[in-house]
């Protein structure tokens, strides 16, 4: 009777560790990243950089529950988390969000490890420039490499627009510019730029430029600030009206005409890597995924299910498809990297990101400057911010890409 017992646990032992056997295997059934290996003295000694995209595309895939690996911090071990985007500390209940890994249809991302990362930043900056969702994705930077340096060893600076996190063993950087449009607007100024009404210089960009020469890694974006009507210093600005439907995507086009002037007359392909994120989406209408009892994105612990992802590719023409997403501004961005000599890589973290109705800071944030007080936070109808992304989270995700990026090329 005893025995038996035995053999049969030995048994299950043996079946259970070929299923655990099974799921590994299934986990890892995807090729390696061959160009991760690729770094040939041929290509380094011409600056021959295959481009992740080639060899396998990162941005279509799946998000897969893992919370063996992710999240990849702590958001209590990274002190420099600012109060906007720390959920749980803000009386978030549900941690699940911090745990979903994304999974690239034919590869994997490889595993971030902040030192392979610290290496390539030797004697070297890395700046994002953008708005606060670029804010957002620095933040999330910071604490994915600051955990292996030892403390009083790194530390944050601000001056002005620009914000500097120093790697002092390193002499590395990782730095947030605020410029929200990119090029000149009203709203430049890091602290007070509350406005209604926004407008831009969309040809002039010096000003802030002179700020991101001698970078090695830059990171732009620009998407929240243009949902609004845009006005153009010194015009006339007569079609206001059609401002969404005609003007955006022109306008939009212009800066990014202005940026890619800049980047061509101002960075030394040898030497520096570009990058645009594409558009951060919003969850802001709980129809978008088909949740009539929800409060904008409020309720949401799940991300919406890969397999109902039908929302965007037939409204791509659409001046907002659902998420808040105007897809126009893409062939405005691939006009433009298309044409500048100096590539500019194009990370496409719009389509993942719109899974991510589960992300967002809601009510778990600071407005103005205050954390929500509990009774703000029982009104999430007013309150929720479906726009940014508590950390841990979601931007860890477009880092990792941006890492995968980072650590491939052969500079
Ligand atoms: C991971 O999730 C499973 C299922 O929800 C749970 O049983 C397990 O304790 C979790 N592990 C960790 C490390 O959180
Ligand atoms: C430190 O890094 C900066 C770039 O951020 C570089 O200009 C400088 O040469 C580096 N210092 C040393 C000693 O390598
Ligand atoms: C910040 O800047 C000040 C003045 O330039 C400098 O004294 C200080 O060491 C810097 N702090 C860090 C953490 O680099
Ligand atoms: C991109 O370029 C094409 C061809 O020049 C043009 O038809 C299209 O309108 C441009 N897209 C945007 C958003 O400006
Ligand atoms: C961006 O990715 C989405 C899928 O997530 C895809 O539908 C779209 O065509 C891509 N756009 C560009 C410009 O690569």
């Amino acid at each position: 009777m005893k025995k038996r017992t035995k053999s049969n646990l030995s048994i299950f032992v043996i079946v259970f560790s070929l299923f655990l056997f099974g799921i590994f295997m299934s986990n890892n059934n995807v090729e390696p990243i061959a160009y991760l290996t690729s770094s040939s003295p041929f290509s380094s000694l011409f600056n021959v950089e295959l481009p992740p995209e080639e060899e396998c595309d990162l941005f279509t895939g799946n998000w897969v529950f893992d919370n063996e690996t992710h999240p990849l911090y702590k958001e209590e071990h990274c002190e420099f988390l600012t109060e906007q985007v720390t959920c749980l500390r803000n009386g978030r209940k549900d941690s699940l969000f911090q745990s979903w890994r994304w999974q690239p249809k034919d590869c994997s991302l490889p595993k971030f490890e902040a030192r392979v990362l610290l290496e390539k930043l030797r004697n070297k900056r890395l700046m994002f420039v953008g708005d606060s969702l670029n804010r957002n994705q620095w933040e999330s930077m910071i604490c994915l490499v600051q955990s292996v340096i030892p403390p009083g060893r790194k530390g944050l600076n601000q001056t002005g627009s620009l914000t500097i996190f120093h790697i002092q063993d390193y002499n590395a950087t990782v730095e947030f510019y605020w410029a929200p449009f990119l090029v000149e607007s009203n709203s430049d100024d890091p602290r007070m730029h509350s406005t209604i009404d926004r407008t831009i210089v969309p040809e002039s960009i010096e000003k802030h430029g002179v700020n991101w020469k001698g970078v090695d890694f830059l990171v732009f974006n620009s998407y929240i600030w243009w949902i609004n009507k845009v006005s153009i210093q010194g015009s006339f600005d007569e079609g206001d009206a059609e401002y969404g439907a005609i003007r955006r995507p022109i306008v939009y086009e212009r800066m990014l005409k202005t940026l890619g002037d800049w980047v061509d007359h101002n960075t030394d392909p040898l030497r520096t890597s570009v990058f645009f994120m594409s558009m951060s989406p919003l969850h802001i209408r709980s129809l978008d995924w088909e949740n009539p009892d929800g409060i904008k994105c409020a309720l949401e612990t799940t991300p919406i299910p890969s397999t109902s992802m039908v929302f965007n590719a037939e409204t791509k023409n659409r001046m907002f498809s659902k998420m808040g997403t105007d897809y126009r501004l893409f062939s405005a961005v691939e006009n433009v990297t298309q044409s500048t000599k100096v590539p500019i890589r194009f990370l496409n973290i719009t389509g993942l990101s719109e899974y991510r109705k589960d992300a967002h800071t809601s009510v778990y944030t600071t407005r103005q400057g205050k954390l929500l007080t509990r009774e703000q936070q029982t009104d999430p109808a007013s309150y929720a911010d479906c726009i940014h992304w508590c950390l841990p989270g979601l931007p860890d995700t477009w880092n990792e890409i941006l890492y995968t990026h980072i650590i491939s090329n052969s500079l």
